[in-house]
């Protein structure tokens, strides 16, 4: 399939294949939760195409809530030290949670966010990610749910970005490197 972006140097995801894995994945949430409310906690700002896509692909009753948190500088992806820019409007203690990523690369966002919810007592804990990044992650977290495996290059589309652009493109496509050289 030929890419409709200038920008895109290839699709890795075409849009039907996103829906397909999305569509499994909020069955398996379904069953998993098998009718308990389950509060769907998105990172913003890449999640929140994937986010609005599962929410509805699930049966059981869904709640959403939404993180904001961000690197300190640019070395915050090396250090792990992450800032939450924007929490949760409400508590989750005694609440099942699963968060719900873009994308898994290094881990250390995920490894921040997830001792930091934990410490708030949920009733339980989980990582939906659309994406993960073979060969990436630093720190190992427990993903129970990855919608694909993909390799370590500079994808965009489907909420992921380059310099704010490209969230809006509805398949996942490799960035032509001139793009981000120039
Ligand atoms: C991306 C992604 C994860 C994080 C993963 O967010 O949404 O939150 O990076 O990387 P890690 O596993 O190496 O920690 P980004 O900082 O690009 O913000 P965005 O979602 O607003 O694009």
């Amino acid at each position: 399939m030929e890419p409709s972006h200038p920008d895109i140097l290839r699709i890795i995801l075409t849009e039907e294949q996103i829906r397909s894995r999305v569509a499994e994945l909020g069955a398996q949430i379904s069953g998993d939760y098998a009718g308990e409310p389950v509060l769907l906690v998105a990172v913003l700002r890449g999640a929140t195409l994937f986010v609005a896509d599962l929410a509805r692909e699930i049966t059981t009753p869904v709640e959403l809530d939404f993180m904001a948190v961000s690197s300190y500088g640019s070395s915050t992806k090396s250090s792990g030290v992450v800032r939450i820019l924007k929490d949760l409007d409400e508590g989750i203690e005694g609440r099942h949670v699963l968060v719900v990523e873009d994308i898994l690369d290094s881990g250390l966002t995920l490894k921040y966010l997830l001792r930091n919810l934990a410490s708030r007592k949920p009733l339980s804990l989980e990582v939906v990610t659309l994406l993960s990044k073979q060969g990436k992650q630093r720190v190992p977290i427990d993903c129970k749910y990855v919608g694909f495996e993909v390799p370590d290059e500079f994808v965009v589309g489907y909420g992921l970005d380059y310099a704010e652009l490209y969230r809006n493109l509805p398949y996942l496509g490799v960035l032509k490197p001139e793009v981000y050289s120039e």
